[in-house]
């Protein structure tokens, strides 16, 4: 049986630097794979690779099955691959409603409707009229995996949902990810939280300078071993 999501040594440049180093992954339906790693690791790099946005120098993409390497982005959403990307980009004077319509735009058919939607957030129905400026990091961060959700996708990257939020906003988002799993989505989830990522993930992968340096179930992984993968062997004790 084929993944929903099938990455094949994918390496990815921007310029001179290689960001992405022959990484390999697959998500299936209903599965959420972890990917964490530092600063700089190429975890935007890979997504927004999967998304569309960068053309990798060598390697596969493949949904179902089926190479999508070469496909435009906006293809890609309409096969189902849909990317929240790092800092929301939200349209800051548009409000939450507009914001929302923006995701059904040419979504696939599919259980995401508004009204689930809605009920899965329901503060934004009463404020709908607000700038999404106007909202707090938690609640931007919820209109964006909305939005995403409205376009009905099979495959959902969430980009560090957790960057700049508190503990309880925190929490809220995350509360969200078992319906979706429940639902069958495939879930591509990029934490530098690494105790979250391990929390919510059936798999994870670490990335350091590009390079997979770490996968497996989290009950298995012990915390040397993704510390070692994370930093690299190199660092010292207390640094
Ligand atoms: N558009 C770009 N042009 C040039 N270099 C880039 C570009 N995007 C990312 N990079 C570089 O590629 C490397 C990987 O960046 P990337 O954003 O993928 O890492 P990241 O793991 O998402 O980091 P962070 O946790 O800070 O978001 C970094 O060295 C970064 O400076
Ligand atoms: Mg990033």
């Amino acid at each position: 049986m084929s993944a929903l999501l099938e990455v094949r040594g994918l390496t990815v440049c921007h310029g001179q630097l290689e960001a992405v180093k022959g990484v390999s992954l697959s998500v299936s339906p209903g599965e959420v794979l972890g990917i964490i790693g530092a600063n700089g690791a190429g975890k935007s790099t890979l997504l927004r690779t999967i998304a569309g946005l960068h053309k990798p120098s060598s390697g596969a993409v493949l949904l179902d099955g089926v190479a999508i390497t070469r496909l435009a982005p906006e293809k890609r959403v309409a096969a189902g691959i849909v990317l929240v990307p790092e800092g929301r980009r939200l349209f800051g004077s548009l409000n939450v409603e507009e914001n929302l319509l923006a995701g059904c735009y040419r979504a696939r058919p599919g259980p995401w409707t508004m009204a689930r939607v809605l009920a899965m957030f329901p503060w934004m129905a009463t404020r709908r009229r607000q700038p999404a400026s106007q909202l707090s990091g938690g609640e931007q961060q919820a209109v964006a995996i909305a939005r995403a959700l409205l376009a009905n996708p099979r495959l959902l990257m969430l980009d560090e949902p957790s960057l700049g939020l508190a503990p309880v906003p925190l929490q809220r988002i995350y509360a969200v990810l078992p319906e979706l799993v429940e639902a069958g989505l495939g879930v591509l989830l990029v934490e530098q939280d690494v105790r979250q990522a391990l929390k919510v993930s059936a798999r994870v992968q670490c990335l350091l300078e590009g390079r997979q340096t770490l996968a497996g179930v989290p009950a298995e992984l012990d915390f040397e071993q993704i510390e070692a993968a994370y930093f690299g062997m190199t660092r010292k004790k207390g640094a």
